[in-house]
């Protein structure tokens, strides 16, 4: 064993051979399935990224059609599932519900245990319309008890927005809550997408490598920071810097900044959020939320040379939408899970079991 270098973290360590997308530090571009993750995000739909994402190429409009029908009719959760969601404590973190109700799920899918690359495209859509559903209205369960049906001929970003909204919402606001969306879709091997293939190599049903990426999502370091990076949006500029400074003074960090990838430079994605947050700013006739994000920024560049990642910005413009916090996660599992999908499928159509070594530090009794 010891011809291997012990790498923490596997940080830099290829895991993995896919098609589905890389991440380009130095030219600054995520590409999916060969094309770039933000030129999709400004000029496509999210229907068709998910398509790409399952099915490796872009569709064309009579399988888009089909795609965005299919998402349609499967937009639909059994009474038993909702039940049991209805079931549970009103202080349930909505991404514990969440997660509880892809188990559910699992149990009424006629095809969960078939692996194949076509089941597992099928249950792909299923599971994206599904666990969209469900995280519209996942505090309408926990916070009311009521299950609202889907308005019908929406979207499905347009579908999820309105259920958290409780009406649809204007235009623009439609817009830069799908584009945020798409960018949410897919980022190569993630902890939660890394926790789902390893998961799904074992040859088990894509319910449960869902389930367990949902549960890896939810950690701060990951999907949870975008939660808490929305606590710096609460004050103004002054007292912006002040909570900023008090926290790296404790040591603590700071919600939304660094990542495992993009050591030294903004989030390709986070460049694009912040132009959607300085026009969505300009329209409401408020730049606070602008101006705070844009000093931190800076601030966190010159004193830690940190730079912002996509959950820094995408606090601030979800917080601008009136979108609750607790949320942001759910969204970003109801996009992430089109990209779990296609990583799951790519897992069980040429698989290989995940099975690495410990290097062993503790006793052994002679
Ligand atoms: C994402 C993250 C885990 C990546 O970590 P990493 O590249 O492995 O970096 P490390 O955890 O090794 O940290 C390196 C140094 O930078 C500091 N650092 C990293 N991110 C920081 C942050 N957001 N705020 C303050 N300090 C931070 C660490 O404390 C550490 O300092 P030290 O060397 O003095 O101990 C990390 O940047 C982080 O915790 N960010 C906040 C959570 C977040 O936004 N997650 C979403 C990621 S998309």
């Amino acid at each position: 064993m010891s011809q291997y270098p012990y790498v923490p973290g596997l940080e830099g360590v290829p895991a993995v051979e896919s098609t589905i997308c890389t991440i380009d530090v130095e030219n600054r571009r995520i590409i999916i399935r060969g094309k770039s993750l933000e030129k999709l995000a400004r000029e496509h739909s999210f229907e068709e990224i998910a398509y790409l994402l399952i099915y490796g190429k872009m569709p064309d409009s009579d399988e888009l059609k089909h795609f965005s029908n299919n998402l349609a009719l499967n937009r639909n959760v059994p009474d038993e599932v909702v039940s049991v969601l209805k079931s549970l404590p009103a202080n349930t973190h909505p991404m514990d519900a969440l997660r509880t109700g892809v188990s559910a799920l699992a149990a009424y899918d006629p095809e969960l245990d078939d692996t194949s690359v076509e089941a597992n495209r099928r249950k792909a859509v299923r599971l994206i319309a599904k666990v969209g559903l469900l995280t519209g209205n996942i505090d309408n369960l926990l916070l009311k008890g009521s299950w609202v049906k889907p308005s019908q001929g929406l979207s499905h970003s347009d579908t999820i927005l309105t259920l958290i909204k409780g009406e649809k919402p204007e235009a623009w606001m439609c817009r830069a809550f799908e584009i945020l969306f798409i960018l949410y879709v897919e980022h190569e091997l993630a902890a939660s997408t890394f926790t789902a293939r390893v998961i799904a190599s074992t040859l088990t049903d894509m319910y449960g490598a869902v389930v367990g990426a949902i549960s890896a999502l939810k950690g701060p370091l990951h999907g949870g920071a975008n939660e808490k990076a929305t606590e710096v949006f609460e004050y103004d500029v002054e007292g912006a810097e002040r909570y900023v400074r008090e926290k790296l003074v404790r040591k603590e960090r700071v919600m939304g900044f660094g990542h495992r990838v993009y050591k030294r430079g903004i989030d390709p994605r986070a460049e694009l959020v912040k132009e959607l947050l300085e026009e969505a700013c300009k329209r409401v006739g408020d730049d606070r939320l602008y101006r705070v994000g844009d000093h931190v920024e800076r601030l966190m560049a010159r004193e830690k040379n940190l730079y912002p990642n996509l959950d820094f910005y995408a606090a601030a413009l979800y917080k601008l939408m009136g979108i609750p916090p607790r949320l942001y996660t759910p969204i970003f599992v109801a996009s992430r899970t089109a990209g779990w999908a296609a990583h799951i499928i790519e897992q069980q159509a040429d698989n290989r079991l995940f099975r690495p070594r410990a290097i062993y530090k503790g006793p052994v009794e002679t």
